[in-house]
């Protein structure tokens, strides 16, 4: 059952002073009930704007959007009591502790004094803030914040959850962590839409991505789906010293389906082919007859950072960077020797593919 329905929302920003923004360009978007839809755009694509709307924080000016049956500019009193909301920019009363920003969340909803302590206790614990809850938010690192942050979107336990850039600045055990804890949530039946710029997030929380750029979905799909539609699989191969780089690249150029790519130190060298198998099979043909030396060399399906950079023409600017592009076509190990998974493989098998499956059943 879809839960959040969008049909061609468009949003028109006229800052004084400057022309016309199109922040939404005829929007569509279909969340089903219990799962994790993941907005991933670069800056300026129009998530913000996305969630502002969902969240009755702003009026579109064309489109619909529907949560739950409910139109969202009609009724938004109707649906402020069924969403969770956590901003890009934590919203927290810096002079309150940590419980007293989640018992005012409680109060504001008048959940009453009893039951709005015992809520802010609860999620104290499960965001693992126990520490920090009787000091000020002022003290808190940004870590904290987020989850903070986090906590008070969960006070009245709403069904659909909106997570604006919800790891952004935080370091990577962060964001492990409140991965964990979106899993958990959808686990239980909450509604997410969530909207980030880290290809990895989407990867590994989302049951399906749509990818956004100026303001409209360019893309649709599982992280699968999107790897599989940017055209065949990649050959890669690293050679011992980059002084084969130009032979290596005339035979690449032969055998691929597109222009090959180099990385920076010139040793890594990939390129889409619409059969693989037969491509590796002749490039190390080749490659022997001409002692061109080889570290290592491989067959894998693109990275989501290769589909994204296909799709709208430029990189995602802020991957984190652990996952620089550079990094993820470094290194494959071809025999299982030596030198660890792509960390693309290494991603696939560490996500939760099981709990995904089984939530979306
Ligand atoms: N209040 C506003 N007034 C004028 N223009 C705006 C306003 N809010 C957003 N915009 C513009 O609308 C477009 C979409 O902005 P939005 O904040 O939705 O992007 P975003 O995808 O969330 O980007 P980011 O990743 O930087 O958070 C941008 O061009 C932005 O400059
Ligand atoms: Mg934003």
């Amino acid at each position: 059952m879809t839960f959040i329905e969008v049909d061609h929302l468009t949003k028109i920003y006229t800052p004084k002073g400057a022309g016309e923004v199109r922040a939404l360009d005829g929007l569509d978007l279909a969340v089903p009930k219990g799962t994790i839809t993941a907005l991933l755009g670069p800056n300026g694509a129009g998530k913000t704007t996305t969630v502002k709307v969902l969240t009755t924080l702003i009026r579109p000016d064309a489109g619909t959007a529907v949560i739950d049956g409910i139109d969202v500019s009609r009724h938004p009193e109707r649906i402020r009591p069924i969403i969770g909301v956590s901003g890009q920019y934590a919203a927290v009363d810096e002079n309150l502790t940590g419980f007293e920003n989640l018992e005012m969340v409680g109060r504001l909803y008048h959940m009453g004094a009893r039951a709005s302590r015992q809520r802010a206790k609860e999620l104290i614990d499960i965001f693992e803030l126990t520490e920090a809850m009787n000091r000020p938010v002022k003290g808190f690192s940004g870590g904290m914040r987020r989850r903070i942050d986090l906590a008070g979107a969960l006070v009245t336990r709403p069904t659909v959850l909106f997570l604006d850039e919800p790891t952004t600045g935080l370091d990577p055990h962060g964001r492990l962590g409140m991965w964990d804890i979106i899993t958990n949530l959808v686990g239980e039946g909450t509604t997410v839409l969530l909207t980030t710029q880290y290809l990895e997030e989407a990867d590994r929380l989302a049951d399906s991505i749509s990818v956004i750029d100026e303001g409209r979905v360019i893309a649709l799909g599982t992280a699968d789906e999107l790897k599989a539609s940017s055209g065949g699989q990649r050959v890669e191969i690293n050679l011992v010293t980059a002084d084969d780089r130009e032979a290596a690249l005339e035979v690449l150029t032969r055998y691929g389906s597109a222009q090959p790519t180099v990385s920076a130190d010139g040793r890594s060298l990939t390129v889409g082919a619409t059969d693989a198998p037969a491509a590796l099979y002749g490039i190390l043909g080749e490659f022997t007859d001409r002692n061109i030396r080889l570290y290592d060399a491989g067959m894998r399906r693109p990275t989501l950072d290769e589909v994204f950079l296909r799709m709208t023409g430029h990189a995602a600017s802020t991957t984190p960077p652990e996952e620089k592009p550079d990094e993820l076509v470094a290194r494959r190990d071809h025999d299982g020797a030596g030198h660890g998974p792509h960390p693309d493989e290494h991603r696939a098998k560490a996500r939760p593919a099981e709990s995904k499956q089984k939530r979306s059943a």
